[in-house]
């Protein structure tokens, strides 16, 4: 018997929320991811490949936001609908970087800039090593990694 996919994507809205209106950035994507498999989201450059991954993660940037749909992954026989969780709360920390993760576009060279450093780092570092850091003091070694700055503050964007 085939088994249930892991994730399930029906009509999944994300917009962007201007002064005066949203637009709609995407609009009913609909996917299912089967355990085991690789699925590749091909697409022309804008298409939505991205903002798609980061409505996955609960990632977006704070300017688009989920308006619809729903997404559920699927853990020990339960569904739980990302689309309908906290971005911060308990049970996403606990999926991105351990269940779910994203490598950015030009991942040898660059952070998302739309993220603080320490959440880039900072949230993976804390779910694997089940180390409490202080977000405040949180200060990756960014140097061996040919970062420019690599002592500025884990609360700026890179
Ligand atoms: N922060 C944002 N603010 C406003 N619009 C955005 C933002 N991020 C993405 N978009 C818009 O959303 C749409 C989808 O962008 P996205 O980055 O997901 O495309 P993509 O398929 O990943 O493209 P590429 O192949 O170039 O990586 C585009 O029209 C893009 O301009
Ligand atoms: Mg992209």
């Amino acid at each position: 018997m085939t088994p249930g996919p892991l994730l399930s994507i029906r009509g999944l809205q994300v917009v962007l929320r201007l002064d005066d209106g949203v637009v709609p950035i995407l609009d009913g994507i609909d996917l299912d991811l089967a355990p085991g498999k690789v699925m590749a989201l091909v697409g022309e450059s804008g298409s939505g490949k991205s903002v798609t991954a980061q409505a996955i993660l609960r990632i977006l940037p704070r300017t688009l936001q989920i308006a619809g749909g729903a997404m559920l992954l699927r853990t020990n026989g339960a569904a739980l609908d990302l689309a309908g969780v906290p971005a911060d709360g308990a049970a996403m920390q606990s999926i991105r970087g351990r269940r779910i993760a994203m490598i950015f576009q030009e991942p040898m060279s660059s952070f998302s800039p739309l993220h603080t450093v320490g959440n880039q780092v900072g949230e993976v570092e804390d779910s694997i090593d089940r180390v409490a850091r202080a977000t405040d003091h949180r200060s990756p070694n960014l140097g061996d990694d040919g970062h420019p700055h690599p002592g500025s503050s884990s609360r700026q964007p890179p």
